[in-house]
């Protein structure tokens, strides 16, 4: 099969995409398909994959003018273009705005071109973290109480501030519709509110305010209709941010976690039923942290999750007994499934 592997981007998460790509790449190789590395972000000027896969992630998210030139128009040209005209799947594994938001997904689909994954409205309410929380609570999934607002349609400080209060402190500040930790912020204090805000509003239209959940972190994979083992996240220092995620050695996996049984199942049947809610398919993640109260909060699904090699769904398929190229192969058949 010819499969067209879409990496890049132009989001912040643009390295982190092109390093799971790369892995992708060399599985769908080993399991005899032909690929095409695509990168919708460069549009007509399309490089070969070796000028790609040498970039690295590094310990922060890329301030790079060279992405902060890229026209959106580049992803349309892209998929319009003749690159597309024999592809049997387009493999997407974009993170962020416009590749893992239901944009590139609804292109795919007026070019009748199949993707991975899930589709375009359960993409866009999955990025959207605001949205996804009325859904959570819809379906009985609990989330941690917080307050959003639109970019410069409130009343900065005093109303925003007065919100916080009420949520309280330490809490999280995060731009609604970004991956990777990218401009989230504990705030321990109201004198370090304004910081946050301001850095979130660079990224996105919608700021949420969420409460500090104090206690343990811990995610599922989902592939097909399966929850994987729960993985317990442990960062040495600090929060799960950018860099804790991205450098090696900075955080502790527990992979199946250390938690009794029942739990365990109790949370990936929570992650399976949540995933669904949204109407995700074909594979994710859901992130919780888990309360000193023993509750999980769902903080969010992502659809396109991590895929290095040593990212967590494969951490989480390697505890099941499955090899990173099985989950490679597994999400190009439940896709051209449509499932
Ligand atoms: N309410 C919260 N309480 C405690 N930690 C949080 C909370 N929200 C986010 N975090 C920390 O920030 C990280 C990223 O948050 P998350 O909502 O999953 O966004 P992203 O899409 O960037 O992964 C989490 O993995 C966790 O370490
Ligand atoms: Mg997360």
């Amino acid at each position: 099969m010819k499969i067209a592997v879409l990496l890049g981007g132009s989001s912040p998460e643009r390295y982190v995409s092109i390093s799971s790509g790369k892995g992708i790449v060399k599985a769908l190789g080993d399991l005899g398909h032909d690929t095409i590395v695509v990168d919708p972000a460069l549009g007509r000027n399309q490089v070969p994959e070796s000028a790609l896969f040498s970039q690295t992630v590094g310990d922060r998210p890329p301030v790079d003018e060279f992405m902060a030139a890229m026209s959106p128009r580049n992803y349309l040209t892209t998929v319009e273009s003749q690159l597309f005209d024999d592809v049997d799947l387009a493999f997407i594994i974009l993170h962020g705005k416009w590749g893992e938001d239901g944009t590139i997904q609804s292109l795919l689909e007026l070019r009748s071109v199949k993707y991975t994954g899930s589709g375009v409205t359960a993409s866009a309410i999955a990025m959207d973290k605001v949205m996804s929380k009325k859904l959570f609570m819809h379906h009985g999934t609990p989330t941690a109480e917080w307050f959003d607002y639109r970019k410069n349609s409130v009343p900065r400080p005093e109303l925003v501030k007065q919100e916080a209060r009420k949520i309280g402190y330490p809490n999280v500040v995060k731009p609604n519709d970004q991956g990777s930790s990218v401009a989230i912020n504990i705030v321990g204090s109201e004198s370090e509110l304004d910081r946050a805000l301001d850095e979130a509003e660079e990224f996105s239209e919608v700021i949420m305010i969420e409460k500090y959940v104090t206690g343990a972190e811990m995610t599922v994979g989902i592939l097909g209709d399966e929850p994987l083992p729960v993985i317990e996240i442990r960062p040495h220092e600090g929060f799960y941010d950018y860099k804790h995620k991205y450098t090696k050695g900075m955080t502790d996996y527990l992979v199946p976690a250390p938690i009794d049984k029942s739990f365990s199942l109790k949370l990936m049947e929570m992650a399976l039923k949540t995933f669904s809610a949204l109407g995700c398919k074909t594979f994710g993640r859901v992130d919780f942290r888990v309360g000193t109260d023993g509750i999980p909060y769902c903080l969010e699904v992502n659809t396109i999750p991590g895929m290095t090699e040593t990212s967590l769904v494969p951490k989480a398929a390697a505890a099941a007994g499955m090899s990173f190229t099985e989950v490679v192969d597994r999400i190009v058949k439940l896709s051209l499934e449509g499932k």
